[in-house]
C-alpha cells in the first residue's frame, strides 16, 4: 500500500513540516497495522542499537519512559528504568518535599554504589546477625558504633560468622573485621579506582566513609560486575542516574520546579490533561522566565496543531496522547480524543524530528511500541504495562481465597488518586488540587508481575527483533527509512486479518 509521502523531502534537521497527516492514519491506532517484513541484514539481534532521543539534549539506549503516575513511578521504578537504559518520571501526587526527596534519593544512587547500606550496632548478638543476613539476603553487614550512629567500626562477613556451636549469644564485635584492618574508600571514589582497590586487596566489599568514619555507601564486587554488564544505563554528565519529574502548570508549580531542579531532576514535564491550551502557554513561559534553558517537556496533545503549538513555545519534548491510557476515562466522559497512532503521526508530520515526541498511553502489546516509534515517536511512555511490578509504588493485595497477588493501577485523575494527592499535603486546607480536570481516571487491579526488569528485557528483545524484521541494524536507521513514508511499510488490517494476527 502506498500513501502520499509525508513530508516532502524528509530531513531530520528540518523544523517545519509541510504536510498534514496521511488519510490512511485517520481513525487508526496500533491494532490497525502490521509491519511488512523487509530483507534482514542484522547478523545478531543482540547487537541491535535502540538508541533514541528523549528530548532535544537527552538520549536513551532503551526508548521507554515510565509514566508519572502514583501507581507507576517513584524512586524504585525510576532507578530500575535508568539502570536499564530508559528513564522514569516521578509523579506529583505528593508534596513538593516528598517529590524532591524521591528525586534526591534517585540522584544519590550510582549504578554501582549502595547508598544506604544495612548496618547493625556492635552489640548485636551472633544469632541476631544471622537472622538479619537471612532476612535481607545479604552476605556482609557493616557494623556501626551504636544503633543509628552511622559510624563504621567494622564489617561482619559470612566468613566471620562463627560456625562452631555455643557462640550464638556473643556480640558481633568479637568476630567482625575491625575498622583498623578494613580497606575502605572515600565517598566519591570512581568505579575504576574502587575496582582496582578491591582487586589489589582481594576483597568483595568496599565500605565508603568520610574522614569521620561516617558510612557514606558500600560498593560490592557483584554490583561492579553488574554495572559493567549494563553499559546502556541512562546517566547524567556526573555519572548519576537520569531522572525526570513532573510539575503542573498552576498553583505551586514553580516552587515545585525549583526544588526538583535543586535536587537534580534532569528533565521537567509540564503534564496537563489538555496541553494545547492557554494554561500550558502560561506554564511554559513562566518556567522559561524563571529557569531559562532547563530541559522541558510539554503535554499532552493529540493533534498536529497541538504539537506545533508546543514546538513554537520552545519545549524540548512533546508528549502525545489524549485518552488512550488504560486508567483513563477522558474519551468516555468527554468524547474528546484522537486514536493514538493517528495522534503520533499527526504530531510527527507537524514537527518532524525537530522536537522528540514521547508517545504516551495505550500500549497493550510490545508490538505497539515499535509501531509508535516508526510512525513518529522517539520514545514511548508506559503506565499499565509497568504497573503491578515490585518497583511500582503500592503494596501487594493477596486474595485470601485464591492466593492471587495483585497491585493497584489507577489513573491520576481517578477519585482515589486525587484524594490521596490532596491529603498527602502537610496542610490539606491550602492544598491545590494538583490536576486540571474532574475525575477522568479509574482504578484497576493488576496481577502481580514480579520485577519490572524482566518486562524491560522482554521489550528490549522484541524491539530488537522488530528492527531486524525491518531490515536494519539500528532503530535510528529504521526510523530514518520509514518515517518519510510509513504507509510503504505498513499493512492495513481487515477484521479477519486482525483476528488472525492477535486472537490466540
Ligand atoms: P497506559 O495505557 O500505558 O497509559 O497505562 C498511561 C498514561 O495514561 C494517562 N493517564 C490518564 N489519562 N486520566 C487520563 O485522561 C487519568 O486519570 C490518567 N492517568 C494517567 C497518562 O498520560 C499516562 O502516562
Amino acid at each position: 500500500m502506498k500513501g502520499k509521502p509525508c513530508p516532502v523531502d524528509y530531513d531530520p534537521g528540518v523544523t517545519r513540516m509541510r504536510r498534514t497527516v496521511e488519510a490512511e492514519f485517520i481513525g487508526r491506532t496500533y491494532d490497525d497495522f502490521l509491519f511488512r517484513p523487509q530483507f534482514g541484514v542484522a547478523a545478531s539481534r543482540r547487537d541491535i542499537s535502540l538508541r533514541t532521543r528523549l528530548t532535544r539534549r537527552l538520549s536513551l539506549e532503551l526508548p521507554i519512559v515510565s509514566a508519572n503516575m502514583d501507581s507507576v513511578t517513584g524512586t524504585d521504578m525510576a532507578r530500575a528504568m535508568a539502570l536499564e537504559g530508559g528513564v522514569g518520571v516521578v509523579h506529583r501526587g505528593m508534596t513538593i518535599t516528598a517529590q524532591a526527596g524521591a528525586v534526591a534519593r534517585l540522584k544519590r544512587t550510582h549504578s554501582y554504589i549502595v547508598e544506604e547500606p544495612l548496618c547493625l550496632p556492635r552489640g548485636t548478638t551472633i544469632q541476631e546477625a544471622r537472622e538479619f543476613t537471612a532476612q535481607h539476603n545479604i552476605t556482609g553487614i557493616l557494623i556501626e558504633a551504636t544503633r543509628g550512629s552511622g559510624i563504621l567500626v567494622g564489617l561482619l562477613s559470612n566468613r566471620d560468622l562463627p560456625w562452631i556451636e555455643g557462640l550464638e549469644d556473643h556480640r558481633v564485635e568479637e568476630f567482625m573485621t575491625p575498622l583498623e584492618k578494613l580497606v575502605t574508600g572515600p565517598p566519591d571514589i570512581s568505579a575504576e579506582d574502587a575496582e582496582r582497590r578491591m582487586f589489589d586487596h582481594r576483597i568483595e566489599k568496599l565500605p565508603l566513609v568520610d574522614p569521620d568514619h561516617r558510612i557514606r555507601g558500600l560498593i560490592t564486587k557483584k554490583d561492579l560486575i553488574l554495572a559493567r554488564r549494563r553499559p546502556y544505563t541512562s546517566k547524567d554528565g556526573k555519572g548519576r542516574l537520569l531522572v525526570g519529574a513532573v510539575i503542573g502548570a498552576r498553583g505551586d508549580f514553580l516552587e515545585r520546579a525549583a526544588e526538583l531542579l535543586r535536587t537534580g531532576a534532569d528533565v521537567l514535564l509540564i503534564d496537563i490533561a489538555h496541553g494545547h491550551s492557554a494554561v500550558m502557554r502560561r506554564g511554559v513561559e513562566a518556567v522559561r522566565a524563571k529557569f531559562g534553558d532547563v530541559e522541558l517537556v510539554g503535554g499532552n496533545v493529540g493533534t498536529a496543531e497541538g504539537a506545533a503549538f508546543l514546538r513554537d513555545l520552545g519545549v524540548d519534548g512533546i508528549k502525545v496522547g489524549i485518552g488512550p491510557g488504560l486508567g483513563c476515562r477522558t474519551r468516555l466522559e468527554t468524547g474528546a480524543g484522537v486514536p493514538q497512532l493517528q495522534a503520533i503521526r499527526e504530531a510527527w508530520c507537524a514537527v518532524g524530528d525537530s522536537v522528540p515526541i514521547i508517545a504516551d498511553g495505550g500500549v497493550r502489546e510490545d508490538k505497539d511500541l515499535f509501531l509508535a516509534l516508526i510512525c513518529g515517536a522517539s520514545s514511548v511512555m508506559l503506565g499499565s504495562m509497568l504497573s503491578g511490578t515490585d518497583e511500582a509504588p503500592g503494596s501487594l493485595i493477596e486474595d485470601p481465597g485464591t492466593g492471587e497477588k495483585r497491585k493497584i493501577y489507577r489513573g491520576m485523575t481517578s477519585p482515589q488518586a486525587v484524594f490521596d494527592a490532596l491529603y498527602s499535603d502537610e496542610s490539606p486546607d491550602t492544598a491545590e488540587l494538583p490536576f486540571d480536570t474532574p475525575a477522568e481516571g479509574q482504578e484497576i487491579q493488576i496481577p502481580y508481575k514480579g520485577s519490572v526488569v524482566d518486562i524491560l528485557h522482554r521489550i528490549r528483545g522484541h524491539l530488537r527483533s522488530a528492527v531486524s524484521y525491518a531490515g536494519e541494524e539500528t532503530l535510528a536507521a529504521v526510523r530514518a527509512k520509514v518515517l518519510p513514508d510509513p504507509l510503504r511499510y505498513l499493512v492495513p488490517l481487515s477484521a479477519a486479518a486482525r483476528a488472525e494476527s492477535y486472537e490466540r
